[in-house]
């Protein structure tokens, strides 16, 4: 058996809303949140681990030098917090696990370990937190800083931010929380303690002013890949997502976070690695391949190139303007100070083809190409997951209610029958479940 989930990897945004017959109303009514409880209530049916909400918090206006690209189409923003949309989603459902993104460049650690406790009740235990350490400078901008810190010294700012989340999540014993209603005595002041954690970039004094949830700590996330990345997610991390467009490659990734993680003292079956991938579904293998030659055949349209160039000037946290490269020239060797394991995969794999050709047919995000019927796709993922030894895939297509029943109604219940994903919930918490197997 492997873990499933899906990656909203847009955000609480405004996903598909022009050009696709699916689209329905999403273009203006996205902010309401329907459309994402939805999502919730039909990957809950499906049996997914969880769903995890990207977040940044800008609009991106380095492709050109302008905003007129991320506006024009809609590209990750708008976009609303996430953090509220989280108990609207767990309200309309009882099982699956819901984790939202925080940066550790801009969230105070006092003001995350709070959000994240009172998440934790306000969920019955089931909430995540994807730790992130901020992918642009426009972001950097809206919190005053003049852009974002170098990515290393990122990683080891969010490194402290972990110790000091971690401090103020312990802050309370087990026992401390009385409600003795004959003394009268509500919690036990001897059980309560002040952090004084101060560390390079952060002060907190402590204790949390909540009370533990269900979990005490939510199920923690990462996605960098970087080296750097990479260490953070094997010291905190109970689940990672990864890119691998092949099989080799994600074997070589899971060995690789596996002696990190016997680094740090930790078991691998503690961190649940998750690859990213986009199936092309169809009632049959041949419509699917029809509609995978079709995306093919779009990919080299303009307006595909021009949203794949203006990811490259997002992924390079801003630093590079890919607009200004020449689409018949070789493939710029840059990593930028965002997404860089990313962008350095883009490079890599366009090594010898020109720019254009590269943004034609690299999507970083796809993964393996699985193509098929719901019966054909679960079998290629399948023997993908025996290959690769573990532990499951990350769903991030668009959010549309057409992508949602395909995957949901088609996909799960076909991966199901071949009993390769789980037929129900044995714990009431996100992380007991994640962690069962
Ligand atoms: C798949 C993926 C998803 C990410 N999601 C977010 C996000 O939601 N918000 C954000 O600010 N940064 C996000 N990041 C950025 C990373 O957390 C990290 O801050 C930075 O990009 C460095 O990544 P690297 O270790 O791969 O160089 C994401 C990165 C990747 C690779």
């Amino acid at each position: 058996m492997f873990h499933l989930g899906w990656f909203m990897g847009s955000g609480f945004s405004v996903q598909t809303w022009a050009g696709d017959p699916w689209a329905g109303t999403t273009g203006r009514d996205w902010m309401k949140g329907g459309l994402f409880i939805d999502l919730a209530a039909a990957l809950e049916r499906a049996c997914f681990d969880y769903l995890l909400v990207e977040d940044t918090s800008m609009i991106e206006d380095a492709h050109g030098g302008s905003m007129e690209t991320t506006l024009k189409y809609g590209l990750l923003g708008p976009k609303n917090d996430p953090v509220p949309l989280i108990p609207l989603l767990t309200q309309r459902t009882k099982h699956i696990g819901i984790a939202c993104t925080l940066s550790t460049s801009f969230y105070h650690p006092y003001m995350a370990a709070r959000t994240m406790a009172t998440l934790d009740h306000l969920t019955d235990g089931r909430v995540g937190l994807n730790v992130v350490t901020g992918s642009s400078r426009r972001a950097a901008q809206q919190y005053g800083y003049d852009d974002l810190e170098p990515h290393d010294q990122r990683y080891e700012r969010a490194h402290e931010w972990m110790e000091a989340v971690g401090a103020l999540w312990e802050s309370w014993e087990d026992g401390a929380v009385l409600v003795d209603t004959e003394t009268p005595r509500y919690a036990d002041h001897t059980k309560v303690h002040p952090v004084d954690f101060a560390g390079k970039y952060f002060r907190t004094r402590g204790p949390l002013n909540t009370i533990p949830g269900p979990q005490r700590r939510p199920v923690i996330v990462q996605a960098g890949a970087s080296a750097a990345g990479r260490d953070l997610a094997a010291k905190y991390a109970e689940s990672m997502l990864a890119h691998g467009h092949s099989i080799e490659a994600m074997k070589a990734f899971r060995a690789d976070m596996h002696r990190r993680l016997k680094e740090y003292g930790r078991d691998p079956g503690q961190l649940k690695i998750l690859f990213l991938v986009e199936p092309t579904l169809g009632e049959t293998d041949e419509v699917a391949r029809a509609r995978a030659e079709a995306q093919q055949r779009w990919a080299r349209t303009d307006e595909a190139i021009e949203r794949r160039l203006w990811g490259l000037s997002y992924t390079s946290g801003g630093t590079h303007d890919f607009s200004r490269y020449d689409l018949d020239g070789p493939v710029p060797d840059v990593w930028g100070n965002g997404e860089t394991s990313t962008l350095r995969n883009f490079v890599e794999r366009g090594q010898g083809m020109t720019l254009r050709e590269a943004l034609a047919t690299i999507d970083t995000h796809s993964g393996l190409a699985f193509t098929g019927s719901p019966d054909s796709v679960a079998a290629q993922m399948g023997e993908a997951m025996q290959e690769v030894g573990g532990d499951g895939f990350l769903l991030s297509p668009v959010v549309t209610r057409r992508n949602i029943a395909e995957i949901a109604d088609g996909l799960a219940p076909a991966l199901r029958k071949r009993g390769l994903i789980r037929d129900g919930y044995n714990h009431s918490t996100f992380r007991d479940n994640l962690l069962e197997f």
